[in-house]
């Protein structure tokens, strides 16, 4: 199967990164752009952790676009208690050798579905500003990609950062809202954390598989996710901590692993006490839909394929730009 074609929207903190290192170095993915948002860290650290991961995965040559630096209307809440303060696990990594690319994220997301038009995928895995931004430019945007996966959401109301949300949602949920306005179901797909939460929790017997990897992609994986292991511990309760970014990308990947979707009609809450909340209408009197819910998604089919990828030795892109790969795994800890 040839590679899908990827344009990348992240906040890269230690899922991002993870979910990169899967599109990148696995041969399932076919990166054209990565854009940055605020999110998880502030938009000039995501970009710096973004260049970091995709040098991990041995390509320098894919560039990495900074966008918007705070929500649409909100200030920037940042995830750094979740993630670290520099949004992967304070291991101390070193720089990155390359340098975020001078077009704004926005004008990249506009521009390179029109050059190849129903040709690019989008997987977003961060809160939605930046595409909002573009669809209020080109509220068309979303007919020019071939699909659009959002990690995005709750679908079950059960949500990380707070109560009823999940974050990339609840970070920006005014721009949720105009995506859920601009949304088809046969053009835009979010898979939640619901999913995340069931189908993609790092157990400890997985982590202990990642760490005897041994593999650069695998130890850079397993040190970076630190923090997060704490705060699943503490939190959210789970039995490990979560990939919901990995899991949103396997999906963009290859779609055969879902097992489990619907859709239904989706409004997206602004109001204080339910803040980024999914109001989804499931009455037989709901609007017509308007997303494509991911419910469940083959968990082992998913592992397998984020310990195959990360399984692979780094190899050098041979592409024009391309710089020789480093391992980013820093001092250890
Ligand atoms: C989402 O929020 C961020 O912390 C993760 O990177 C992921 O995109 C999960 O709710
Ligand atoms: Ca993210």
């Amino acid at each position: 199967m040839p590679a899908v074609p990827l344009i990348i929207d992240t906040d890269t903190g230690s899922d991002d990164a993870v979910a990169l290192l899967l599109a990148a170095a696995g041969g399932l993915g076919d990166i054209r752009a990565v854009t940055t948002v605020a999110g998880n860290v502030p938009v000039g650290t995501g970009t710096r952790n973004a260049l970091i991961s995709l040098e991990t995965a041995g390509r320098t040559d894919i560039p990495v676009h900074p966008g918007c630096a705070r929500p649409m209307t909100r200030p920037l809440s940042s995830a750094q208690q979740v993630h670290g303060e520099d949004g992967m696990g304070d291991i101390g990594l070193p720089d990155p050798t390359a340098a975020g690319h001078g077009t704004h994220a926005v004008e990249v997301l506009l521009s390179r579905p029109r050059e190849h038009p129903g040709e690019l995928t989008l997987v977003t895995l961060a809160p939605l500003t930046n595409i909002a931004a573009a669809l209020l430019r080109d509220p068309a945007l979303f007919t020019r990609y071939r699909h659009v996966y959002c990690m995005a959401g709750a679908a079950d109301l059960r949500g990380n950062i707070a109560p009823t949300a999940e974050f990339n949602v609840w970070a920006d949920p005014e721009a949720a809202r105009i995506v859920t306005q601009a949304a088809t179901p046969e053009k835009v797909t979010w898979i939640g954390w619901d999913v995340s939460r069931q189908d993609a929790v790092m157990t400890e017997a997985d982590q202990r598989r990642l760490e005897r990897l041994g593999t650069p992609m695998a130890t850079f994986a397993h040190r970076i996710n630190r923090t997060v292991a704490d705060w699943a511990r503490d939190v959210t309760g789970l039995a490990g901590y979560d990939l919901p970014d990995p899991v949103a990308m396997a999906v963009a990947l290859r779609p055969g692993l879902v097992v489990e979707r619907e859709q239904a009609y989706v409004e997206i809450s602004v109001g204080d006490d339910t803040r980024g909340q999914m109001i989804i209408d499931r009455r037989v009197s709901a609007p017509a839909p308007n997303l494509t819910l991911v419910r469940r998604v083959d968990e082992t089919g998913f592992k397998e394929l984020l310990f195959d990828t990360l399984a692979t030795p780094v190899a050098p892109h041979t592409g024009s730009g391309a710089a020789t790969a480093t391992p980013r795994i820093g001092p250890s800890s």
